[in-house]
């Protein structure tokens, strides 16, 4: 590894995996920390955390778990202290949290579209606003925020689509704000990769998944992991409130079979 989050101190959100196998968050708190980075591991299932804590200490690196639930403010506020306390700043906020839904618009129910929004769109907001004073006094450093294909194509998840498409918005108001503060904001919108998240999916769309790209291959945590190293890291200076596709491609082809995509 080549070191480039030497001495950076980082938040990740929803580092553990919801079930067995490796999330988008998990795989970025373990790059975060094998490229340097002291990494507090948050999320709203302790043992989630303490899992990819668990991995990252067996490989001779540091973290801390933190149980939060990042649909609330005071978890947020308290997430950045614990930061602060142990580690005395932070550099790095990585925003992964998120749940989907895949119900088109008639069958989307109101609570289901408030719980999506809350998850997907609103802890990035309060995350971000917790952590951007404390961005500020260590003279800048970088916010990404996950978001996701959905949020550029014509599918069904109605509420997700939204949400994803509001983390956009977010990132490109908030980085010409915090711009002048040295904070860097960007999104990193992934396609469709083989996670816990989608498990439930089954072998046929996983598949699907597979075929619809233009490489023909399956993403992995791992993949959207990289970007956002990159993002996070000081090689990302003079990028600010954009957005990375990490998707294989299926943004730019019409390939059959992209009914599958996240
Ligand atoms: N898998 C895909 O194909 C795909 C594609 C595009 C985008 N994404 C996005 O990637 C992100 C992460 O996916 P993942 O694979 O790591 O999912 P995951 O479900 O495996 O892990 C997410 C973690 O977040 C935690 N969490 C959920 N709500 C929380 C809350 N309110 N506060 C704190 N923690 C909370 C869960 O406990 C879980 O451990 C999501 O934003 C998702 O929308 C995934």
């Amino acid at each position: 590894m080549s070191d480039r989050l030497n001495d950076k101190i980082a938040i990740v959100t929803g580092a553990g995996s919801r079930g067995p196998g490796l999330g988008n968050g998990k795989a970025t708190a373990i790059l975060f920390a094998r490229e340097g980075a002291r990494v507090l591991c948050v999320d709203r299932v302790r043992e989630r955390a303490e899992e990819t804590v668990g991995i990252i200490r067996g490989e001779g690196h540091e973290a801390q778990a933190v149980a939060a639930d990042v649909t609330r403010a005071s978890d947020c506020a308290a997430m950045v202290a614990a930061a602060e306390r142990s580690w005395g700043g932070l550099d790095i906020l990585h925003n992964n949290v998120g749940i989907e839904s895949r119900k088109d618009l008639l069958d989307t129910e109101e609570d289901e579209w408030d719980q999506v929004l809350a998850v997907d769109l609103k802890s990035m907001f309060l995350a971000t606003r917790a952590a951007a004073p404390a961005l500020a006094k260590r003279g800048g450093g970088a916010v990404v925020c996950v978001s996701s294909v959905a949020a550029l194509r014509g599918h069904g998840r109605t509420a997700y689509a939204a949400a994803k498409a509001g983390v956009i918005g977010f990132v490109r108001s908030v980085a010409a704000q915090l711009g002048p503060q040295g904070i860097r904001v960007n999104a990193i919108a992934p396609g469709a990769v083989w996670t816990p998240m989608v498990e439930n999916l089954g072998p046929e769309a996983r598949e699907r998944r597979r075929r619809a790209n233009a490489l023909g291959t399956e993403g992995t945590a791992w993949d959207v992991g990289w970007g956002a190293v990159y993002l996070a890291s000081d090689q990302a200076r003079w990028v600010t409130g954009q957005t990375l596709i990490i998707d294989g491609g299926i943004t730019i082809t019409t390939r059959e079979g992209s009914l599958g995509a996240p």
